[in-house]
């Protein structure tokens, strides 16, 4: 994968020095002198990484740091600050630089930045494009502002061992983004293992998690490994994680505490290292309180929170949605490309899809299927439900309550919930654009390095070293 970067040195001579350095790591690397040629450029190229110096004629590089955005969502840049001025570069991370260096810098260390910044470009890019492999969260399609927030939860997270929980209605998108959590982590190389917990009775849950040893119970005539062991070293995606009963629930917090179990049938306890990303459609703050699930499991499982709007609150995506979902159904079973009328398209906008993305990608892979080799798809085509949707726009979707958020849907507002969520993120967000690296995530926060590592602890969150990431120890 062809990473891009652009460069902005007011310094002719350091720029060619970048250049040529970039071209021989290979990136696609170009060069401009100002702030202002910077932004005519990231207008019409896709950059994946910006490196800029601050101080430039005209435009300084922090001011360009506000812009980057909104030209290129998602950019990742880097900071080229004067040794000894700590506050710019503090400065520089709070409009979302992804890291800094300081001047005069050696070659090596600036591209041993650029690597780390390269490598999460790559992941990055593979979850928005499909890649080369194509994988099942290939192709993740986010134009609406909320699902482009999400992602960017998504990357902030990523890096960490914490557990994450994927909330949101029916057909949303959940497993996509577990899968991304996945793809954009370090562990992307190892396995992602899935486990529906709704689809295997309760008695076989356990077998499937933990596994057993030979003789464990009548029948057993061989071990067998369960899905945490399969999962060491990468990722295990819990799905409908609500469906599961409180014997197992007990037996999962313990997992997630300790990293530690054992299998049925034995006694020998087996160590792992798994990242534990869960899904759920079900309200669990209600199943709590009917007392059907762990509120300590809940809380284990909830260190991060994604949650993914239902379709009608991100109407945005509907149109990007439903082209992607056609042309992908049409080539993979050979029916021409197909366009879709203006008026099917308005029906498909203001319907109110309680299905979500799933109930789209159905309605849309069944006009195309009904309208065989014909290439355009009518409103006479769609589901009746949809249809009527055009003649009866549905009511705007009333706004989400604020400060309701961490406790799932209700009006209950739980100020230490909220006040934690809000503490967690910032922790997180800080790292995240430190590399991991405590001592300036915690100057970034203006807090003690032993205030940011107390609270770390508190709130369960586990930094995993990226490989060319500093740990600052
Ligand atoms: N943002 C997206 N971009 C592209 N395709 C998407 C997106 N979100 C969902 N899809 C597609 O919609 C379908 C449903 O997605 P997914 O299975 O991830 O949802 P879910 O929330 O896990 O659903 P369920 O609640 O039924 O388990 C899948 O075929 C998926 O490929
Ligand atoms: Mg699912």
């Amino acid at each position: 994968m062809n990473i891009k970067i652009l460069f902005v040195e007011d310094d002719d001579r350091l720029r060619e020095v970048l250049l040529e350095a970039a071209a021989i790591e290979d990136y696609d690397a170009q060069g401009v002198a100002t702030a202002e040629a910077a932004v005519e450029r990231l207008r019409d190229e896709p950059f994946d990484i910006l490196v800029t110096d601050v101080a430039l004629p005209g435009m300084s590089g922090l001011d360009l740091l506000r812009h980057c955005p909104r030209l290129r969502p998602g950019i990742l840049s880097i900071v080229i600050t004067a040794h000894g001025t700590v506050d710019t570069a503090v400065e520089a991370m709070k409009r979302g630089a992804a890291d800094f260096i300081t001047k005069p810098f050696a070659l090596d260390g600036l591209l041993g930045t650029i690597r780390v910044a390269a490598e999460r470009a790559a992941r990055t890019r593979a979850v928005m494009q499909g890649g080369a492999g194509e994988g099942p969260a290939g192709n993740l399609i986010a134009a609406a502002p909320a699902m482009r927030k999400l992602l960017e939860e998504v990357r902030a997270v990523a890096p960490f061992r914490t557990t994450v929980l994927v909330t949101g209605e029916t057909g949303t998108g959940k497993e996509m983004i577990a899968r991304a959590v996945h793809q954009l982590s370090p562990r992307s190389e190892k396995a992602l293992v899935a486990l529906n917990c709704a689809a295997v009775p309760e008695q076989l849950l356990e077998d499937e998690l933990f596994g057993h040893v030979k003789g464990a119970f009548t029948g057993a005539q061989s071990g067998r490994e369960g899905r945490f062991e399969q999962a060491d070293g990468g990722t295990l995606f819990l799905d409908e994680i609500g469906d599961m009963g409180l014997p197992l629930q007990s037996k999962l917090l313990r997992v997630l505490q300790e990293r530690e179990f054992e299998k049925l049938g034995s006694s020998r306890t087996v160590k792992v290292d798994v990242r534990v990303v869960a899904a759920t459609s079900a309200d669990l703050q209600r199943r709590i309180d009917e007392g059907a699930f762990r509120p300590d499991l809940y809380y284990r499982l909830n260190v991060v929170n994604l949650r993914l709007p239902p379709l009608r609150e991100r109407r945005e995506d509907i149109r990007p949605l439903a082209e992607h979902l056609l042309a992908k159904f049409c080539a993979s079973t050979g029916l021409p490309p197909k366009t879709i009328s203006d008026d099917a398209w308005e029906s498909l906008v203001s319907y109110r899809w309680p299905g979500n993305v799933r109930q789209l990608q159905n309605a849309v892979e069944r006009a195309a299927a009904l309208t065989g080799a014909n290439t355009e798809i009518r409103l006479q085509d769609l589901p009746e439900e949809v249809r009527e949707a055009a003649a009866a726009p549905a009511p705007p979707a009333p706004a989400p309550k604020a400060g309701t958020q961490p406790g799932g849907p209700g009006d209950r507002v739980d100020f230490d919930a909220v006040v934690t969520k809000v503490e967690r993120d910032l922790l997180l967000q800080s790292l995240s654009r430190t590399g991991g690296n405590k001592m300036r995530a915690a100057q970034l926060l203006g807090m003690k390095r032993t205030t940011f590592v107390e609270k770390l602890k508190r709130l369960g969150i586990e930094w995993e070293k990226e490989s060319a990431g500093a740990e600052g120890e």
